[in-house]
Protein backbone atom coordinates (compact mmCIF):
# COMPACT_ATOMS: atom_id res chain seq x y z
CA UNK A 1 0.00 0.00 0.00
CA UNK A 2 1.27 3.30 -0.71
CA UNK A 3 0.07 5.39 1.85
CA UNK A 4 0.15 2.52 4.65
CA UNK A 5 -2.81 2.53 7.19
CA UNK A 6 -1.03 3.69 10.06
CA UNK A 7 -3.45 5.81 12.51
CA UNK A 8 -6.41 4.34 10.16
CA UNK A 9 -9.66 2.72 11.77
CA UNK A 10 -11.25 -0.07 9.88
CA UNK A 11 -14.41 -2.10 10.84
CA UNK A 12 -14.58 -5.51 9.02
CA UNK A 13 -18.59 -6.40 9.56
CA UNK A 14 -18.05 -10.12 8.80
CA UNK A 15 -13.80 -10.09 9.31
CA UNK A 16 -13.91 -13.56 11.99
CA UNK A 17 -13.85 -15.88 8.94
CA UNK A 18 -12.68 -16.09 5.13
CA UNK A 19 -12.26 -12.86 2.74
CA UNK A 20 -12.98 -10.80 5.96
CA UNK A 21 -10.45 -12.43 8.29
CA UNK A 22 -7.89 -11.98 5.29
CA UNK A 23 -8.38 -8.05 4.73
CA UNK A 24 -8.84 -7.84 8.60
CA UNK A 25 -5.02 -9.57 8.76
CA UNK A 26 -3.55 -7.57 6.11
CA UNK A 27 -5.03 -4.11 7.43
CA UNK A 28 -3.35 -4.91 10.75
CA UNK A 29 -0.06 -5.99 8.67
CA UNK A 30 -0.53 -2.28 6.84
CA UNK A 31 -0.54 -0.63 10.53
CA UNK A 32 -4.27 -0.13 10.94
CA UNK A 33 -6.63 -0.51 13.70
CA UNK A 34 -9.26 -3.00 12.81
CA UNK A 35 -12.72 -3.85 14.66
CA UNK A 36 -13.56 -7.09 13.59
CA UNK A 37 -17.36 -8.10 13.96
CA UNK A 38 -19.63 -11.77 13.44
CA UNK A 39 -22.51 -13.42 15.13
CA UNK A 40 -20.42 -16.31 16.64
CA UNK A 41 -18.30 -14.83 19.35
CA UNK A 42 -15.73 -18.40 18.99
CA UNK A 43 -14.96 -17.84 15.61
CA UNK A 44 -14.47 -13.81 17.08
CA UNK A 45 -11.79 -15.26 19.51
CA UNK A 46 -9.85 -17.64 17.14
CA UNK A 47 -9.99 -14.23 14.96
CA UNK A 48 -8.45 -12.23 17.69
CA UNK A 49 -5.43 -14.68 18.03
CA UNK A 50 -4.47 -14.60 15.09
CA UNK A 51 -4.96 -10.81 14.72
CA UNK A 52 -3.21 -9.46 17.57
CA UNK A 53 -3.59 -6.63 20.07
CA UNK A 54 -3.97 -3.81 17.10
CA UNK A 55 -7.70 -5.30 16.32
CA UNK A 56 -10.65 -5.84 18.63
CA UNK A 57 -13.93 -7.74 18.00
CA UNK A 58 -17.57 -7.49 18.67
CA UNK A 59 -20.33 -9.61 18.16
CA UNK A 60 -22.90 -8.33 16.14
CA UNK A 61 -25.88 -9.81 13.70
CA UNK A 62 -25.89 -7.41 10.65
CA UNK A 63 -29.40 -8.97 10.29
CA UNK A 64 -30.50 -6.56 13.14
CA UNK A 65 -30.75 -3.27 12.80
CA UNK A 66 -30.30 -2.80 16.37
CA UNK A 67 -27.90 -4.62 17.22
CA UNK A 68 -25.95 -2.90 14.11
CA UNK A 69 -27.21 1.10 15.84
CA UNK A 70 -25.46 -0.39 18.90
CA UNK A 71 -22.51 -1.68 17.41
CA UNK A 72 -22.11 1.71 15.66
CA UNK A 73 -22.91 3.95 18.64
CA UNK A 74 -19.95 2.18 20.75
CA UNK A 75 -17.51 3.03 18.08
CA UNK A 76 -15.85 6.20 17.99
CA UNK A 77 -15.65 7.00 14.59
CA UNK A 78 -13.66 4.37 12.11
CA UNK A 79 -12.34 5.69 8.61
CA UNK A 80 -13.29 2.51 6.50
CA UNK A 81 -15.79 -0.23 6.60
CA UNK A 82 -15.34 -3.55 5.27
CA UNK A 83 -18.80 -5.49 4.17
CA UNK A 84 -18.08 -9.44 3.87
CA UNK A 85 -21.29 -10.41 5.01
CA UNK A 86 -22.51 -13.87 3.02
CA UNK A 87 -25.02 -16.00 2.76
CA UNK A 88 -25.62 -19.06 0.37
CA UNK A 89 -29.22 -19.22 0.02
CA UNK A 90 -31.08 -18.74 -3.43
CA UNK A 91 -29.26 -20.93 -5.59
CA UNK A 92 -31.27 -23.58 -7.96
CA UNK A 93 -33.16 -23.16 -11.49
CA UNK A 94 -35.48 -21.10 -11.41
CA UNK A 95 -38.69 -23.37 -12.44
CA UNK A 96 -37.82 -25.18 -9.10
CA UNK A 97 -36.57 -22.42 -7.05
CA UNK A 98 -38.28 -22.11 -3.90
CA UNK A 99 -39.10 -18.10 -3.41
CA UNK A 100 -38.69 -18.32 0.41
CA UNK A 101 -35.19 -19.64 -0.14
CA UNK A 102 -34.51 -16.93 -2.56
CA UNK A 103 -35.81 -14.44 0.04
CA UNK A 104 -33.42 -15.97 2.30
CA UNK A 105 -30.58 -15.50 0.55
CA UNK A 106 -31.30 -11.50 0.54
CA UNK A 107 -32.13 -11.76 3.97
CA UNK A 108 -28.40 -12.86 4.57
CA UNK A 109 -26.51 -10.83 1.96
CA UNK A 110 -28.34 -8.00 0.93
CA UNK A 111 -30.19 -6.88 3.63
CA UNK A 112 -26.88 -6.90 6.13
CA UNK A 113 -24.81 -5.85 4.01
CA UNK A 114 -26.97 -2.14 2.74
CA UNK A 115 -28.09 -1.95 6.51
CA UNK A 116 -24.27 -2.39 7.94
CA UNK A 117 -23.84 0.64 5.56
CA UNK A 118 -26.14 3.02 6.38
CA UNK A 119 -26.15 2.43 9.80
CA UNK A 120 -22.52 3.45 9.67
CA UNK A 121 -23.21 6.54 8.05
CA UNK A 122 -23.30 8.79 11.08
CA UNK A 123 -19.89 7.23 12.50
CA UNK A 124 -17.73 7.01 9.56
CA UNK A 125 -15.01 9.64 8.48
CA UNK A 126 -16.44 11.50 5.45
CA UNK A 127 -13.06 11.31 3.74
CA UNK A 128 -13.09 7.30 4.67
CA UNK A 129 -14.53 4.76 2.51
CA UNK A 130 -16.96 1.54 2.23
CA UNK A 131 -16.40 -1.58 0.27
CA UNK A 132 -18.89 -4.53 -0.35
CA UNK A 133 -18.59 -8.03 -1.10
CA UNK A 134 -20.45 -9.26 -3.99
CA UNK A 135 -19.79 -12.30 -6.18
CA UNK A 136 -18.92 -13.28 -9.80
CA UNK A 137 -22.55 -14.49 -9.82
CA UNK A 138 -23.49 -10.77 -10.80
CA UNK A 139 -22.43 -11.41 -14.40
CA UNK A 140 -21.83 -14.52 -14.91
CA UNK A 141 -24.45 -16.40 -17.30
CA UNK A 142 -24.37 -20.26 -15.69
CA UNK A 143 -27.85 -22.13 -15.15
CA UNK A 144 -28.93 -21.74 -11.48
CA UNK A 145 -27.96 -18.89 -10.57
CA UNK A 146 -30.31 -16.71 -10.76
CA UNK A 147 -30.92 -16.01 -7.32
CA UNK A 148 -27.26 -15.22 -6.36
CA UNK A 149 -27.26 -12.96 -9.29
CA UNK A 150 -30.20 -11.09 -8.47
CA UNK A 151 -29.00 -10.43 -4.40
CA UNK A 152 -25.38 -9.71 -5.59
CA UNK A 153 -26.16 -7.05 -9.07
CA UNK A 154 -28.83 -5.60 -6.68
CA UNK A 155 -25.89 -4.83 -4.47
CA UNK A 156 -23.49 -3.91 -7.48
CA UNK A 157 -26.36 -1.77 -8.85
CA UNK A 158 -26.00 0.44 -5.77
CA UNK A 159 -22.47 1.05 -5.70
CA UNK A 160 -21.66 3.82 -8.45
CA UNK A 161 -24.78 5.63 -6.84
CA UNK A 162 -23.69 5.54 -3.40
CA UNK A 163 -20.62 6.79 -5.03
CA UNK A 164 -22.30 9.75 -5.87
CA UNK A 165 -24.59 10.50 -3.22
CA UNK A 166 -22.33 9.72 -0.04
CA UNK A 167 -19.29 11.99 -1.74
CA UNK A 168 -16.66 12.52 -0.31
CA UNK A 169 -16.94 8.49 1.60
CA UNK A 170 -15.85 6.16 -1.47
CA UNK A 171 -17.78 3.45 -2.17
CA UNK A 172 -16.61 0.54 -3.86
CA UNK A 173 -17.24 -3.26 -4.35
CA UNK A 174 -15.50 -6.30 -5.07
CA UNK A 175 -16.42 -9.61 -6.68
CA UNK A 176 -14.81 -12.49 -6.15
CA UNK A 177 -14.71 -15.58 -8.06
CA UNK A 178 -14.54 -19.23 -6.77
CA UNK A 179 -12.34 -18.39 -2.94
CA UNK A 180 -11.61 -21.55 -0.73
CA UNK A 181 -12.87 -20.45 2.35
CA UNK A 182 -15.02 -22.06 4.77
CA UNK A 183 -18.54 -19.89 2.97
CA UNK A 184 -18.05 -23.48 0.91
CA UNK A 185 -18.21 -25.96 4.32
CA UNK A 186 -22.08 -26.33 3.42
CA UNK A 187 -21.18 -29.23 1.10
CA UNK A 188 -20.06 -32.13 2.31
CA UNK A 189 -15.97 -32.87 1.98
CA UNK A 190 -15.83 -34.56 -0.77
CA UNK A 191 -18.86 -32.51 -3.30
CA UNK A 192 -16.36 -29.18 -1.48
CA UNK A 193 -13.51 -30.62 -2.87
CA UNK A 194 -14.72 -31.33 -6.74
CA UNK A 195 -16.34 -28.19 -7.28
CA UNK A 196 -13.19 -26.46 -5.80
CA UNK A 197 -11.55 -28.73 -8.42
CA UNK A 198 -14.05 -28.03 -11.53
CA UNK A 199 -13.65 -24.37 -11.13
CA UNK A 200 -9.72 -24.47 -10.69
CA UNK A 201 -10.07 -26.57 -14.70
CA UNK A 202 -12.44 -23.88 -15.35
CA UNK A 203 -10.45 -20.58 -14.59
CA UNK A 204 -7.91 -18.81 -17.00
CA UNK A 205 -4.96 -18.71 -14.18
CA UNK A 206 -5.69 -22.20 -13.14
CA UNK A 207 -7.08 -22.17 -9.61
CA UNK A 208 -9.38 -21.10 -7.52
CA UNK A 209 -8.70 -18.27 -5.38
CA UNK A 210 -7.20 -17.97 -1.84
CA UNK A 211 -8.70 -14.85 0.86
CA UNK A 212 -5.67 -13.19 0.47
CA UNK A 213 -6.17 -12.41 -3.50
CA UNK A 214 -8.95 -11.00 -2.61
CA UNK A 215 -7.75 -9.07 0.75
CA UNK A 216 -5.10 -7.87 -1.46
CA UNK A 217 -8.24 -5.97 -3.71
CA UNK A 218 -10.28 -4.96 -1.07
CA UNK A 219 -7.09 -3.02 0.60
CA UNK A 220 -6.02 -1.70 -3.24
CA UNK A 221 -9.46 0.27 -3.13
CA UNK A 222 -9.00 1.46 0.23
CA UNK A 223 -5.64 3.12 0.20
CA UNK A 224 -6.33 4.49 -3.47
CA UNK A 225 -8.21 7.66 -3.11
CA UNK A 226 -8.58 8.46 -6.51
CA UNK A 227 -10.95 5.03 -6.72
CA UNK A 228 -14.72 5.38 -6.28
CA UNK A 229 -18.15 3.50 -7.34
CA UNK A 230 -15.99 0.89 -8.75
CA UNK A 231 -16.95 -3.41 -8.62
CA UNK A 232 -13.25 -4.62 -8.78
CA UNK A 233 -13.29 -8.26 -10.39
CA UNK A 234 -11.26 -10.42 -9.19
CA UNK A 235 -11.60 -13.76 -10.13
CA UNK A 236 -8.73 -15.51 -11.96
CA UNK A 237 -10.74 -14.73 -15.13
CA UNK A 238 -13.49 -17.26 -14.56
CA UNK A 239 -16.44 -14.85 -16.02
CA UNK A 240 -14.62 -15.27 -19.45
CA UNK A 241 -15.27 -18.89 -19.57
N1 LIG B 1 -15.93 -17.93 -1.00
C1 LIG B 1 -16.32 -17.72 -2.24
O1 LIG B 1 -16.12 -18.55 -3.15
C2 LIG B 1 -17.02 -16.42 -2.60
C3 LIG B 1 -17.26 -16.16 -3.95
C4 LIG B 1 -17.88 -14.99 -4.32
C5 LIG B 1 -18.31 -14.09 -3.35
N2 LIG B 1 -18.07 -14.37 -2.03
C6 LIG B 1 -18.55 -13.37 -1.07
O2 LIG B 1 -17.49 -12.91 -0.26
C7 LIG B 1 -17.97 -12.55 1.03
C8 LIG B 1 -17.14 -13.26 2.09
O3 LIG B 1 -17.31 -14.66 1.92
P1 LIG B 1 -16.36 -15.75 2.58
O4 LIG B 1 -16.12 -16.77 1.55
O5 LIG B 1 -15.22 -15.10 3.26
O6 LIG B 1 -17.39 -16.36 3.65
P2 LIG B 1 -17.18 -16.92 5.14
O7 LIG B 1 -15.81 -17.53 5.30
O8 LIG B 1 -18.37 -17.77 5.36
O9 LIG B 1 -17.24 -15.62 6.05
C9 LIG B 1 -18.42 -14.91 6.23
C10 LIG B 1 -18.27 -13.97 7.41
O10 LIG B 1 -19.47 -13.21 7.54
C11 LIG B 1 -19.93 -13.32 8.89
N3 LIG B 1 -21.38 -13.18 8.88
C12 LIG B 1 -22.29 -13.89 8.17
N4 LIG B 1 -23.53 -13.44 8.42
C13 LIG B 1 -23.40 -12.44 9.33
C14 LIG B 1 -24.32 -11.59 10.00
N5 LIG B 1 -25.66 -11.69 9.81
N6 LIG B 1 -23.84 -10.66 10.84
C15 LIG B 1 -22.50 -10.54 11.08
N7 LIG B 1 -21.58 -11.32 10.47
C16 LIG B 1 -22.03 -12.26 9.61
C17 LIG B 1 -19.43 -14.70 9.36
O11 LIG B 1 -19.33 -14.82 10.78
P3 LIG B 1 -20.55 -15.45 11.67
O12 LIG B 1 -21.06 -16.64 10.92
O13 LIG B 1 -19.91 -15.77 12.98
O14 LIG B 1 -21.56 -14.37 11.78
C18 LIG B 1 -18.04 -14.69 8.73
O15 LIG B 1 -17.16 -13.93 9.52
C19 LIG B 1 -19.46 -12.95 1.05
O16 LIG B 1 -20.24 -11.82 0.78
C20 LIG B 1 -19.56 -13.96 -0.08
O17 LIG B 1 -20.85 -14.01 -0.62
C21 LIG B 1 -17.44 -15.52 -1.63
Amino acid sequence: MANGMVGQRAIVMGGTSGIGLAAARLLVEEGAEVVVAGRDGAKIDAALQLLGPKARGEQVDASSADDLKAFYSRQSGFDHLVITVSGAKGAGNFRELPLNELRGGFEAKFWPQIMSAQLSLDTINSNGSITFLTAISARNVSPGISGLAAINAAIEAMVPILAVELAPLRVNAVSPGVVDTPWWNWLPEEQRAAALKFYEDQAPVGRVGQPEDIAKAICYLIDNTFVTGTVLEVDGGLRLK
